[in-house]
C-alpha cells in the first residue's frame, strides 16, 4: 500500500541515565525480538551517552538526540550541532520538546532554525507539539498546535524526514494519558492541516505520534486510532516496560 504508515516508537530517557544503567537498558532493549511486522524503534539518550548506547545495541534500533544546536559549528559555547551528531550515528533529533520550551525558553523561531539544522544532515526531525493545561481549558488546543506547525512548516524540504509528535503538556509525566479519542481528535487535525497546508501525500504519509504518560497497559488502545501511528515514551521507557510497548503495537 503505497500510504502505510510504519509504526514509529521513541523512548525519550530525557536527563536521566548513566554508564552502568544504560547498559542494563541496552541489554533489555537487545532481548526485542525483530520480526514482522517492521517497527521503528529509537532511544534517546543524553548526548554524552550516545556513543556508547549505539555500540552496545546490537538489534535494530536506532539513537537519537533530545536536541541539537540552533547553530552550526563555531564559536558557540556549549553548543552541540546536527552535524556532530549525524558523525557520532545519531539518525533522529528531538527539536521543540515541551521541556525545551518551557524551561530552556526555546521558542518557535528557535525551534524551526535547530528543524532546518537537523534537515540540512539528512537527520529526521521529531517535531513535538502539544498545549498546556490551560490552553486545553481555554479551547485552543488545536490552535496552539497549528501555530506551533507554521513556525517550523516553512523550513521542511524533505517530509520523508519529519515525525511529528503530539505531546500534550498535561498527560507528560503526570500520569493522565489523553484517551484514545482526544488524542485521535487532535492527530486529525494535524493531519487536516498537512493536507491544506502541504500535501494529500504528506498528509497521508507524515508519521504522526502521541506522547504523554504512554505505558503497556494504554498503548494498545491508542494505537487503534487509524490517525495514531506510534509513540514517544518518556517516563516508561526507562524500564523493561518498554520492550512491551514495542511488542503490543507490532
Ligand atoms: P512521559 O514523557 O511518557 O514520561 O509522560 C513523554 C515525553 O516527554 O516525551
Amino acid at each position: 500500500d503505497y500510504f502505510v504508515r510504519k509504526p514509529w516508537i521513541g523512548g525519550n530517557w530525557k536527563s536521566n541515565g548513566s554508564v552502568a544503567a544504560n547498559q542494563e537498558r541496552v541489554t533489555t532493549l537487545n532481548s526485542i525480538p525483530h520480526e514482522d511486522p517492521p517497527v521503528d524503534v529509537v532511544v534517546f539518550p543524553t548526548f554524552v551517552h550516545i556513543p556508547k548506547v549505539i555500540e552496545q545495541l546490537t538489534v535494530p534500533i536506532e539513537v537519537g538526540a533530545q536536541n541539537c544546536s540552533r547553530t552550526n559549528e563555531g564559536a558557540f559555547t556549549g553548543e552541540i550541532s546536527a552535524k556532530m551528531l549525524k558523525e557520532m550515528g545519531v539518525k533522529w533529533i528531538l527539536c521543540g520538546h515541551s521541556e525545551r520550551r518551557q524551561l530552556f525558553y526555546e521558542n518557535d523561531e528557535c525551534i524551526a532554525e535547530k528543524v532546518e539544522k537537523v534537515l540540512d544532515c539528512n537527520i529526521v526531525a521529531v517535531i513535538c507539539i502539544g498545549e498546556t493545561l490551560e490552553e486545553r481549558n481555554a479551547g485552543k488546543s488545536i490552535e496552539v498546535c497549528m501555530r506551533q506547525l507554521n513556525a517550523v512548516i516553512l523550513k521542511i524540504t524533505d517530509w520523508s524526514k519529519i515525525v511529528i509528535a503530539y505531546e500534550p503538556i498535561w498527560a507528560i509525566g503526570t500520569g493522565v494519558v489523553a484517551s484514545p479519542e482526544v488524542a485521535e481528535q487532535v492527530h486529525q487535525e494535524i493531519r487536516a492541516f498537512l493536507q491544506t497546508q502541504v500535501s494529500n501525500e504528506v498528509a497521508q504519509k507524515t508519521r504522526l505520534v502521541y506522547g504523554g504518560s504512554v505505558n503497556a497497559a494504554n498503548c494498545e488502545d491508542l494505537i487503534l486510532k487509524p490517525n495514531i501511528d506510534g509513540f514517544l515514551v518518556g517516563g516508561a521507557s526507562l524500564k523493561p516496560e518498554f520492550n512491551s510497548i514495542v511488542t503490543k503495537v507490532r
